[in-house]
């Protein structure tokens, strides 16, 4: 059995890190067109750097929770397939908690872009707008995150992914940001059997088929507990 496992912010929720769209997430707190759009960082680079130093040290100071270290157990012991882990998280809280190939879809805290060459880099912990890139020397430094209005990364590889899977498994995202928003029911078209695990239900439009609610602390190690319990 292949399995495609999507995570969101829920899943580093009790890691400390914010999530977006509940009371008190980052979007409630923050413009999202002025710290996450190419132009929020056309008009003030410095104020989209400060943002990103923010999580940048926030994420530095997290440590990887129960739910990151089950995933990476799965990913170890499961031998009936492959265990495929996309994530819209920019944090690096997966690879700390284990888990290898980690398709980060929103790029990653811990690297840097130039805009002008397309070169990347390990972010330093604070960015600044008049940082050279190393390659070109262009002051064009940005982090290395995808915004609203431009492309996800890896979709290609995606896409293959949800193609050849058979049980497609959304952690902690609230179902609001396409396209990943849309690939449980790729999934299911491609007859994957789909399944969510989330401190609530997301709002996305297509129901799963089968879901368990609560803290991803406990219910994602309760999961992977049962599936690898059932492999043996
Ligand atoms: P959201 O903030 O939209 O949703 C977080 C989800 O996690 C909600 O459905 C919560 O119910 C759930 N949740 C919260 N705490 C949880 C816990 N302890 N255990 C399990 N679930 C919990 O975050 P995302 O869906 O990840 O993109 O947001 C998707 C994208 O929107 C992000 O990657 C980011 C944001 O704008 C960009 O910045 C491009």
């Amino acid at each position: 059995m292949n399995i495609v496992i999507l995570t969101g912010a829920g899943v580093s929720a009790e890691s400390g890190l914010g999530t977006f769209r509940e009371k008190d997430g980052l979007w409630t707190k923050y413009d999202l067109n002025e710290v996450a759009t190419p132009q929020g960082f056309a008009r003030n680079p410095a104020l989209v750097h400060d943002f990103y130093n923010a999580r940048r040290a926030n994420c530095r100071g997290a440590a990887p929770n129960a739910a990151h270290h089950a995933l990476a157990r799965l990913q170890a012991g499961y031998t009936k397939g492959s265990v495929s882990l996309i994530t819209q998280n920019v944090d690096d809280l997966h690879e700390r908690g284990g888990a290898t190939g980690v398709i980060h879809m929103h790029g990653e805290l811990s690297r840097a872009l130039c805009a002008a060459c397309g070169h990347r880099w390990d972010a330093p912990q604070a960015m600044a707008p008049e940082d050279p890139c190393p390659a070109c020397g262009a002051q064009a430094t940005r982090p290395d995150i995808v915004w609203f209005g431009e492309f996800p990364y890896h979709m290609e590889r995606i896409e293959t992914l949800l193609a050849a899977c058979d049980l497609f498994v959304s952690i902690g995202t609230s179902g609001n940001v396409y396209p990943a928003a849309g690939f449980a029911e790729e999934a299911r078209i491609a007859g994957a059997r789909t399944l969510e695990l989330n401190l609530e239900p997301s709002e996305g439009m297509i129901p799963f088929d089968e879901a368990r609610y609560g803290p991803a602390t406990r219910i994602v190690p309760d999961w992977v507990e049962e599936l690898l319990a059932g492999q043996a």
